[in-house]
């Protein structure tokens, strides 16, 4: 079969035949339609400080996709042949102390899909059934591709209540979009948005964020005066992974406002924790997705009318995969979408 696969240790990806991988008891053997690109993927192409010492070659790229159900191993219920999947892209101990308790994704020993073991950008990947999420309601394909960085941004916005809240997301990445899309579909009473592309905020616009701001022409303060506000964002969700955007989140938040961080920062920097402090602020760090309750709201958002389709902004046959990452590379789209069926 193809697959984009890290064949050296040096920046680039290649489209190569591998051998079928072999559903083993308990495994889903399925068929890749969509795969999403994420961020990980840019890293593990560009073979950064990071890539370098969580990859070994050769591995098969990719953890967001939607498929078919294309044969079981032995000892897999509940799924058949020709249901359409998407897949949990963390692989759990199931031995560790928060799996045997049932919080499988504060497990200790997570194995990343398409990082630790060969992924999904491929013709066919094989899963084992506990990390399969069957879709039971239609879902359209290129959503179901991005179910992964969805249930980021679901974990994330529904982390702190926030119904008739004031919201500020710090980066419209993809996952900030769909954030800012979440918190608004449900019920928070504004939605800023932030960040240095005005092409990105121009899509979190579509994706329903009531006020957008580019931090390179104006203070987090500004959008504090635009929205009326008069003593500070109530939620901070933090979706840059960059330090002033932290700083700036945690000099506008309100007494006892609630920060959760899901973006990841390349490296140590100090924030003003004295204020944190006085200000009685809750910062929560957040991983991934919660399994499989983040999955089950994903369903259930996306059937009560929540719209995703702004946040998808190129689809690619899987042959084109260098103009695809290079567009995702640019930091200007939403998420780019590879189609693995033609
Ligand atoms: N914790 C997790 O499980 C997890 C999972 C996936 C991604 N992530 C991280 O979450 C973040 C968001 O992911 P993404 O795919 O949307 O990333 P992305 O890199 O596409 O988006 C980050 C955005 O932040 C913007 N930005 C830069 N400086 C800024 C500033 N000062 N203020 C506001 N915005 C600024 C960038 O222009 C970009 O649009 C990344 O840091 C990523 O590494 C974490
Ligand atoms: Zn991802
Ligand atoms: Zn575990």
């Amino acid at each position: 079969m193809k697959a984009l696969v890290k064949q050296h240790a040096e920046p680039g990806l290649w489209l190569v035949d591998v051998p079928e991988p072999e559903p083993g008891p308990g495994d889903v053997l399925i068929r890749v339609l969509r795969t999403g690109i994420c961020g990980t993927d840019l890293h593990i192409r560009s073979w950064d400080t990071w890539a370098r010492g969580a990859v070994s070659t050769p591995r098969v790229l990719g953890h967001e996709f939607a498929g078919e159900v294309a044969a079981l191993g032995p000892d897999v219920e509940d799924i058949a042949v020709g249901d359409l999947v998407s897949g949990e892209g963390h692989l759990v101990c199931g031995r560790c102390r928060n799996c045997l308790a049932g919080r499988r994704h504060l497990c200790r020993s997570t194995i990343g899909l398409g990082v630790g073991r060969d992924g999904a950008f491929a013709e066919y990947v094989v899963l084992p059934a506990g990390n399969v999420w069957v879709h039971r309601t239609p879902v359209d394909l290129d959503i179901a591709a991005i179910f992964d960085p969805f249930g980021n941004a679901v974990h994330t916005a529904l982390s702190f209540p926030l119904v008739g809240e004031d919201v500020l997301i710090t980066g419209a990445g993809p996952i900030g979009i769909m954030a800012a899309a979440v918190a608004r579909h449900a019920g928070a009473r504004h939605v800023a948005i932030t960040d240095v592309s005005d092409a990105r905020l121009e899509i979190a616009r579509k994706a329903g964020a009531d006020l957008t701001l580019n931090v390179s022409e104006h203070p987090v303060a500004e959008a504090q005066r635009r929205l009326g506000l008069k003593e500070g964002f109530d939620i901070g969700l933090e979706m840059s992974g960059r330090p002033e955007a932290l700083r700036e989140m945690v000099g506008n938040m309100t007494h006892g406002g609630r920060i959760a961080l899901l973006g990841l920062p390349a490296e140590e920097f100090a924030v003003d924790w004295s204020r944190i402090v006085t200000s009685m602020i809750t910062i929560k760090g957040i991983y991934g997705r919660e399994m499989f309750e983040t999955w089950y709201a994903m369903t259930v958002l996306l059937e009560a009318g929540l719209d995703l389709s702004p946040v998808i902004t190129g689809t690619y046959g899987y042959r084109d995969h260098q103009a695809a990452f290079d567009e995702a590379a640019t930091a200007r789209s939403g998420k780019i979408i590879l189609d693995w069926t033609g």
